[in-house]
């Protein structure tokens, strides 16, 4: 599958997480090595549910792509760009919008969960319906074919594949069937227990400084059972101990036994998770200080960016007009 197009795009929602971390940025990374990347920043979609108050959007946006650079995503490896950089993508949605049937929009499970869950905006929007029409012309209009994304977007992927099929059989083959590549680590959670995420505020965040990632690390959740120091407790039901799965597996039958058999107390087990976390974050930390230092590069990288990416959106554009007949003189 190498030489394969790839494709992903972040909504701007201010500094990035261990949930986005582990959930696709170090894989992002490492498919750099493997095929044509195109990473962008969906700031339109950032807008079906904020549109209220953009005031932050572009100050969100700046901040992601300078954590994406810290992290490692490489302008010279990968296309990194801004989604409302790219009008094509919105000459791309309407065509589609046109072949997709109400009904499966109504359908995609994060519709009606993020009406209930985001109950003091109004998001009973076409903008918002039609997130998912837009999430497939990004992917289309590169063609991407790989799909780094976490679980809870595989309703979106499969919709993309939908239309994908409705559109090859209207006006004949013209798209692949873009697959979603699932991160290889396990969920992480959040201080809480449940999925990390900004909305919930249970993050640890990437720019945590020691401090606040020992405070947060302590704070999560652990075995329920475990009320006393004295009581054993059962690893799998700690949200720490998930989390030791991926910074500590050296020691992880150690530690899993020092619950069961509570041998150690929750603080000192937190205790070596805390150290480990803070020491793998430091080198990203160290990076994002350097890059914030130079002025322009964000802009620089989006310029760059959209330069590269804009031929291939105007060729598949070009292709999708003559086949849905609209002409240009
Ligand atoms: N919906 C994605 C999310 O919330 C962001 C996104 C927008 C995306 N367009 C995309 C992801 C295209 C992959 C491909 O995380």
């Amino acid at each position: 599958m190498s030489n394969s197009r790839i494709l992903s795009g972040y909504r701007p929602t201010g500094r990035l997480h261990l949930g986005h971390l582990w959930g696709n940025l170090r894989q992002m990374v490492e498919l750099q090595e493997e095929g044509e990347c195109y990473f962008f920043v969906a700031d339109w979609h950032a807008l079906t549910t904020e549109y209220q108050d953009p005031s932050r959007l572009s100050e969100y946006v700046e901040e992601m792509v300078l954590d994406w650079l810290a992290v490692g995503l490489d302008p010279e490896r990968a296309v990194i760009y801004r989604q409302s950089d790219l009008p094509q993508v919105a000459e791309l949605q309407l065509y589609l919008s046109m072949i997709t049937p109400l009904g499966w929009l109504e359908r995609v499970p994060t519709y009606k969960e993020q009406q209930e869950q985001l109950k003091n905006r109004d998001i009973a929007t076409h903008g918002f319906l039609g997130y998912p029409v837009l999430q497939a012309a990004d992917i289309l209009i590169v063609r991407g074919e790989r799909v780094p994304v976490g679980e809870d977007q595989l309703p979106h992927l499969e919709l993309t594949r939908e239309i994908v099929r409705r559109f090859n059989f209207l006006y004949g083959k013209t798209f692949e069937e873009p697959q979603a590549v699932l991160s290889p680590t396990p969920r992480i959670p959040g201080t809480d227990g449940r999925k990390m995420s900004k909305s919930y505020g249970n993050y640890v965040g990437l720019d945590d400084e020691p401090g606040v990632v020992k405070e947060k690390v302590l704070s999560m959740v652990t075995d329920p059972a475990r009320r006393t120091r004295k009581d054993p407790g059962d690893p799998e039901k700690c949200s720490a101990f998930q989390l030791h799965k991926i910074y500590t597996p050296d020691r992880l039958d150690e530690i899993g036994g020092n619950c069961r058999t509570a041998g150690w107390g929750c603080v000192e087990c937190k205790g070596i998770l805390a150290e480990r976390v803070i020491e793998d974050l430091l080198p990203f930390q160290e990076r994002r200080r350097e890059l914030e230092k130079k002025p322009g590069l964000v802009s620089e990288v989006l310029r760059e960016g959209r330069r590269k990416v804009a031929p291939l959106a105007d060729e598949v554009l070009s292709e999708v007009r003559r086949r849905m007949g609209i002409g240009r003189a």
